[in-house]
């Protein structure tokens, strides 16, 4: 399995901070909002990724993250022209998740979704072991109190997916689709598959809509033990500040720390994460680094 991790878009709806610099590269706390998404990736131990960008954006993402080589990871960019849908962006990535005729299953994410939650990379570990077996989509509801602003997915009462829509004025259910998505390879020709929304984007909410029809719609929930963050307006991304700069603060430990996880996951040498701290050393983020080159 591959991951996607979108970061194109407009950003409009944080305006005027996003005229000039992509939402995704400004600071939840204390690190890029990127680097939340990407721990994502790397909690669930998928080492190569794309992130879709706009085609100004391009040699900020280089600047920041190369071809991986700090990571221990494979890390592409794959430009997306206009900001035509999620499914759209999905697709630009094509070239780069299929080598010819081998066709590799997707983990997409969000660029400004944030999560933290005791047990979340067994989760996904365990959405991406499904998928890659069985085959079909793997995505997360969570209970929210403004369903109208996300997809939004309906239950019978047997807990089965009747229906998912994107940001419906009349919400079926409470139940929030977040933004991180298990697909098999049968995604892209899905993605083609379907029309423009009546805001003229290609939804991913078509494309699950698309799996939901062949019954191969896996929806797992999210409890109350586990934090969610659309970072997408102003609120929400001062929200989720506070929520790490907390967390971080009472435990001590980092959330969304991608050199942590790329040492943990044995993806880089002792001696790398001392070269990266050692950049880092007048910042707690570098003084943590240390801390775990101690342990
Ligand atoms: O956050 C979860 C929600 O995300 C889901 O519940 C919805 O079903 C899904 O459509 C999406 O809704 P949003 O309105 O929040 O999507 P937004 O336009 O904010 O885009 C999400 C991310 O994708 C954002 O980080 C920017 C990026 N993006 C967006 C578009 C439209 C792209 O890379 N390319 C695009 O064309």
């Amino acid at each position: 399995m591959k991951a996607v991790i979108l970061a194109g878009g407009t950003g409009s709806r944080l305006f005027p901070t996003t005229y000039v610099i992509n939402k995704h590269l400004l600071p939840i706390y204390n690190k890029p909002m990127i680097y939340y998404p990407l721990s994502l990736v790397m909690l669930t131990k998928i080492r190569e990724v794309v992130f879709v960008v706009n085609p100004e954006d391009i040699p900020l993402y280089k600047k920041l993250f190369g071809e991986g080589e700090n990571l221990g990871m494979k890390i592409m960019y794959a430009v997306q022209e206009k900001p035509l849908g999620l499914a759209h962006a999905l697709l630009t990535a094509e070239k780069f998740i299929n080598d010819g005729e081998v066709k590799h299953s997707v983990c997409l994410v969000l660029g400004d979704n944030i999560f933290f939650g005791h047990g979340i990379a067994e989760i996904l570990y365990q959405a991406k072991d499904d998928v890659e077996k069985n085959g079909g989509a793997y995505v997360f509801g969570y209970f929210v109190n403004d369903p109208e602003r996300y997809g939004v997915v309906e239950f019978d009462s047997g807990g089965r997916v009747i229906s998912i829509e994107e940001k419906p004025k009349n919400p079926k259910s409470n139940f929030a689709v977040v933004g991180l998505y298990f697909y098999d390879n049968t995604v892209f020709e899905k993605a083609k598959k379907i029309k423009p929304s009546w805001r003229g984007e290609l939804e991913i909410t078509s494309v699950n809509e698309e799996y939901l029809k062949e019954r191969k719609l896996k929806v797992k929930l999210l409890g109350r033990g586990f934090a969610w963050f659309d970072a997408g307006t102003h609120d929400s991304f001062l929200e989720a500040g506070e929520f790490v700069a907390t967390i971080e603060k009472k435990t001590g430990l980092m959330i969304g720390c991608i050199e942590e996880i790329a040492y943990r996951n044995g993806w880089i040498s002792k001696q790398k994460l001392e070269e990266i701290a050692k950049k880092l050393s007048k910042t707690d983020y570098g003084e943590y680094l240390i801390k775990i080159l101690k342990e």
